[in-house]
């Protein structure tokens, strides 16, 4: 499997403005206490669950869980480069909050189903879980044409996730993380060939080369669009 390795490096995923509009959002859906214990699978640099550490002046890091044990992780966590499944069965303490954010279409159908269960085992009484999403329809990130399908063929198997999360966890409730993003036409070039995004990972290097220089005429110098996300709520009651 190719791993993501540029997704949050240095872009708008990363940046202030992004986390704090996010951490907004959670603490919408989430009330935290100083005792509150997280886990965050997929964290990548760990950034988001650090500055939940920050901002709600948590007492426990949260824990994260990545494939990558990237350098430049935030120091706010505890990270853990180890099979989500064994670390699931074996945890003792349980979890008020689990966060998966961007990271379930890593997994087959049967393995998600195995992870939504595991996930509930070790929710706290009324602990939380949160499953981000791309949004599906309409979805707004600057693609290139073969890029585009290639998204558009992910975020078909996203709607059949999301059934499968439905048939898993009862009484979901849905939301949207809406976050507008400006960016350089530049800068996202960078991205792209860095395939900071799932969709870019399995493509060629001519066709990520031919890809630039159709997206360099397809756009002006400032790209606006926004980054939309689902979010699926499932409560241990
Ligand atoms: C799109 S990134 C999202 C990172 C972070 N959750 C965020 O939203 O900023 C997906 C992350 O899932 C991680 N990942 C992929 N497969 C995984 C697995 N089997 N176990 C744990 N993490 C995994 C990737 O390494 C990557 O860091």
């Amino acid at each position: 499997m190719k791993l993501l390795k540029h997704w949050d490096d240095n872009n708008w995923l990363s940046s202030k403005k992004y986390i704090d509009a996010f951490c907004v959002f959670v603490s919408k859906q989430v009330r935290f206490r100083k005792d509150t214990r997280i886990l965050d699978i997929g964290c990548g640099r760990g950034k988001i669950a650090g500055a939940f550490k920050r901002k709600f002046k948590l007492l426990n890091k949260p824990i994260g869980i990545d494939i990558i044990h990237h350098q430049d992780k935030d120091k706010d966590i505890e990270f853990k480069k180890t099979d989500i499944f064994s670390y699931l069965e074996k945890n003792k303490n349980s979890f008020d909050l689990i966060l998966i954010k961007q990271t379930i279409h890593f997994f087959n159908p049967t393995q998600i189903k195995k992870l939504l269960r595991l996930c509930k085992n070790n929710l706290s009484s009324n602990g939380v879980m949160l499953i981000f999403s791309l949004e599906t329809h309409r979805n707004q990130i600057p693609c290139f044409s073969l890029m585009k399908s290639r998204l558009q063929q992910g975020l078909k198997r996203d709607v059949k996730i999301q059934k499968i999360i439905t048939k898993s966890l009862s009484g979901l409730a849905k939301n949207k993380f809406h976050f507008s993003v400006k960016i350089r036409k530049g800068k996202y070039i960078e991205m792209i060939k860095k395939r900071y995004i799932s969709c870019l990972l399995d493509l060629s290097q001519d066709e990520i080369d031919q890809g630039i220089q159709e997206f360099k005429h397809q756009h002006k110098a400032t790209i606006a669009f926004k980054d939309t996300l689902t979010c699926m709520k499932y409560i241990w009651a």
